[in-house]
């Protein structure tokens, strides 16, 4: 892989030139960026050296574009060390020299960040907020790490050691889906029973998105439909976002495309039933007491690509229970042809609608189980795509 290191300062940039020797032991092509405070750390011959290319230090020395050229070359870009000032800067989409502007044209394309940094700048709420964004754009952090830090002082902030850098980038896979097409439901659905009410639900389609973002980071295209949500894909021109409003709009968009993709992860909270009639007005109350909604099934999207499904596809549904967890979800698999399923447990603290963390059990038609702690939504996302693509 055509891997780009980006040093910034920080004392630990003094371990960037064992990363990239690593690197290029691990069969990987490596070019450097580095800011001007990298350089009081670790020297321009000494990186030219190791990784045997040009530095890209200055954004006006060649006159050229060269934050662009190097983006288009580039597979990857690791930020080691990534000190509080780089992740904020990235954070705010500020782009004000050589590295930094190359963060921002490397939008949509796997970025890692090796943060490295005092322990009490790096428990800032403001640091800690920046590193949430990052990740929430797919950006993936390693580390830092607990130990004794340069200031004298031990605690949370030491860089990660490079080879634990090298062996992150290997587990991630990043770009192991380059060429292949992914599709993902996401978020509600709503039902509309006049022109202004609806049954709806508490999806977010949090956990959709970063599935699309995670995908869309291991190189995938993906085809995101997703239902009524506020949420945007903010980095990646890799996800194409089909935005609808029904189960029936759900049905329609993920069968056309289903067909051009080599898996479907279908997380979206499709209602189950739709009004028998939609009124073209707003229908007003008729004086009685109660009122009957007459209700008539969706079609069920997981069971449809099921029956579509053609070999070499990879099919993975979600299943939310809350008593007989294991069994429901196993019933399921089997009976819509799924090769895995994502069993959300009601009773597990911190999953489910609405929040930002998210425990699953993910079981294979082959029998297997991963079982996840609880992890942020884009960790479970990569969990999930890791599983199901190994
Ligand atoms: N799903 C779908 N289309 C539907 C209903 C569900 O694609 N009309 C998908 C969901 O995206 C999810 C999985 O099916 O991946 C959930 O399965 P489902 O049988 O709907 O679960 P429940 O709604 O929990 O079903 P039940 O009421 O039978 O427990």
């Amino acid at each position: 892989m055509k891997i780009i290191v980006g040093i910034t300062g920080g004392i630990a940039a003094y371990k960037a030139p064992e990363l990239v020797r690593l690197l290029k032991k691990a069969g990987h092509e490596v070019r450097c960026a580095a800011t001007e405070h990298a350089l009081e750390f670790v020297t321009r011959v000494t990186l030219e050296t190791v990784s045997g290319a040009p530095l890209y230090s200055d954004l006006f020395a060649s006159g050229r574009t060269e934050h662009i050229s190097l983006k288009d070359w580039g597979e990857m870009l690791v930020v080691a060390p990534a000190t509080a000032n780089i992740i904020g800067k990235v954070a705010s989409g500020i782009a004000d020299d050589a590295l930094s502007t190359l963060l921002l044209a490397f939008s949509g394309k796997p970025v890692v960040m090796a943060p490295a940094m005092n322990c009490e700048m790096w428990a800032h709420p403001a640091v800690q907020r920046n590193v949430e964004t990052l990740k929430s754009w797919g950006i993936r952090m390693v580390g830092p790490a607990e130990g004794e830090l340069a200031c004298g002082v031990s605690g949370v902030g030491r860089m990660a050691e490079p080879q634990q850098i090298v062996d992150a980038i290997g587990e991630g896979g990043p770009l192991k889906l380059n060429g292949e097409r992914w599709l993902v439901t996401a978020g509600p659905t709503y039902e509309r029973i006049d022109s202004v009410r609806f049954i709806g639900n508490y999806s977010s389609g949090k956990m959709g998105f970063a599935l699309a973002e995670a995908l869309a980071g291991a190189g995938a295209e993906v085809e995101l439909v997703t239902g009524p949500t506020s949420l945007n894909i903010s980095t990646s021109q890799r996800v194409n976002v089909h935005r609808v409003e029904s189960a029936r709009e759900m049905y329609a968009a993920a069968t056309e495309v289903f067909p051009r993709c080599h898996g479907a992860i279908l997380s979206a909270a499709v209602a189950d039933y739709r009004p028998a009639e939609c009124a073209d007005h707003k229908l007003k109350k008729n004086g009685s007491e109660g009122m009957t909604l007459e209700l008539v099934q969706n079609p069920d999207i997981l069971a449809t690509l099921g029956g579509m499904k053609r070999e070499g596809q990879t099919l993975v549904g979600f299943a939310l229970e809350t008593d007989n967890e294991e069994a429901n979800a196993q019933r399921k698999l089997e009976k819509k042809n799924l090769d895995y399923i994502v069993l959300n447990s009601l009773r597990d603290k911190g999953a489910g609608f609405g929040v930002d963390t998210n425990k699953v059990y993910i079981i294979g038609r082959d029998g297997s189980r991963t079982e996840s702690p609880l992890l942020s939504k884009q960790e479970v996302a990569r969990l999930i795509i890791n599983t199901v693509t190994s």
